[in-house]
């Protein structure tokens, strides 16, 4: 059967149209995976490797948000076809969360022709997020909050290229294969929707690397992740879902802000160990705050020394961004990238660039005004790191709640 033909049969099955069209996607489906749709998921088999590790898929959250985040992260961004109304929308948002509960779960794509590529999920998430365009053609309330940031033009070097986007995928997982295969079944069940905006890849340590629950590390060598609130833990839950100050689709989900932040290894190369420590206000051995105790200690940023100057600079990283409350902060999930050097580009001493490198800086929060806006605000007025870091992309996107099966992601903004 053609590829086209599978695709139209396909959409007909999720559009809920004519039977003959369900039936084909059904037999192809059988017929390519050799696995019904609708099959039980392979169980983890005996080997308990790590490709075999299922997050579900289901439930009242979206499992990219509370799921630790793998060793590798996709980002995909698309923007909406002047003809992709409510209904379309709706139905595109079905056909992506029926690709996602699949292919999370180990088993192929409705008409996937590599089911193999899906047999090892190793942990893989995805979830997605709605700009202001998409719930407006969906007729329903958009929070305050979500459209652009304010500008921060002391520190803001934006690109369109890596900039918004009317949905936005988060796919998450130990397996790069796994991740590259769900992008390429979004992408495809995507067209007649939606065009791609921009894709960013980003990644961790290898899985296996350092034992599960090691912070990881950004490239400039900093422990990064520290404090950050955990899944589990209460004041996630407090600073990550929104309540009823939401639109009611959107309580129970949350906000994503994604900034794309370039690092400048070349300058930071120039820095001494000492310098570089004091930027942040943490030790790059450990990352224990310079005023003592361990890793998850919070800095004391009172702390002074014989000469009665604080310890750790009121310009460095942490004391700029710290708040007490964890629970009125944000959850940051971070993953490095290492592009290809563009042509033409310079680093920052005016030579030849021959790193392209930084931080695809996401954090979840319930209100982005509350919580993102204020934080973003005083490291942009003042921030040791400023010297060596420059954001280069930015997007805020509305994360609805999970659905449970036969539902899908959005449904809320439906009701
Ligand atoms: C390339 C850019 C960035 C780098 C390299 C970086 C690195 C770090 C490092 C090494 C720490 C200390 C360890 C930890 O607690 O995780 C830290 C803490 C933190 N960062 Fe960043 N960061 C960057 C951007 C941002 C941005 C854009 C924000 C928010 C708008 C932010 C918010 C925070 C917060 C809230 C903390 C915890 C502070 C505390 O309470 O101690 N960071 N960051």
């Amino acid at each position: 059967m053609p590829a086209e033909s599978t695709g139209v049969s396909r959409r007909r099955l999720l559009l809920g149209g004519a039977a003959a069209g369900a039936g084909a996607a059904v037999t192809l489906g059988a017929e390519r995976t050799g696995l019904l749709p609708g099959s039980p998921a392979p169980a983890a088999d005996a080997t308990g490797i790590n490709g075999a590790r299922i997050v579900p898929f289901h439930g009242a959250r979206q499992a990219g948000v509370t799921s630790t985040p793998g060793a590798y992260a996709t980002y995909l961004a698309f923007d909406l076809l002047p003809d992709t109304g409510r209904d379309r929308l709706a139905a595109w948002l079905r056909l992506l969360t029926d690709d996602a509960a699949r292919l999370t779960q180990g088993r192929g794509a409705l008409a996937d022709l590599e089911p193999e590529l899906a047999v090892r999920p190793a942990g893989l998430t995805a979830t997605f997020g709605l700009g202001r365009a998409a719930v407006e053609r969906a007729g329903a309330e958009a929070p305050g909050w979500l459209g652009p940031l304010p500008a921060f033009p002391q520190i803001d070097a934006l690109e369109e290229r890596w900039s918004g986007g009317d949905a936005v995928v988060l796919l998450h997982g130990d397996d790069p294969t796994a991740i590259a295969h769900l992008a390429r079944m979004v992408v495809r069940d995507s067209r007649a929707f939606a065009t791609l905006r921009w894709r960013q890849n980003g990644f961790r340590r290898a899985y296996g690397t350092d034992p599960s629950g090691t912070t990881m590390r950004n490239l400039f060598g900093q422990v990064d992740g520290s404090t950050t609130p955990k899944p589990g833990d209460e004041a996630f839950d407090r600073a990550v879902w929104a309540g009823d100050e939401a639109p009611a689709w959107l309580r129970g989900g949350t906000s994503l802000v994604l900034r794309r932040i370039a690092m400048d290894l070349e300058g930071w190369d120039e820095v001494g160990r000492e310098g570089r420590e004091a930027s942040v206000g943490r030790r790059l051995a450990d990352g224990a705050p310079l005023t003592g105790g361990g890793e998850h200690d919070a800095v004391d940023l009172e702390k002074t020394d014989e000469r009665g100057f604080t310890v750790i600079n009121p310009a460095a990283h942490a004391a700029r961004s710290h708040v007490s409350d964890p629970g009125q902060g944000i959850v940051r999930i971070g993953f490095s990238y290492d592009d290809p050097v563009e042509e033409g580009a310079l680093d920052s001493q005016g030579r030849p660039a021959v790193s392209n490198v930084g931080l695809l800086f996401g954090s979840w929060q319930r209100d982005v005004a509350a919580q993102y806006v204020p934080m973003q605000e005083r490291l942009a007025q003042a921030d040791l790191l400023n010297t060596w870091t420059t954001p280069i992309g930015s997007g805020v996107w509305a994360i609805p709640p999970g659905c449970e099966e036969g539902g899908f992601v959005g449904e809320g903004l439906f009701a």
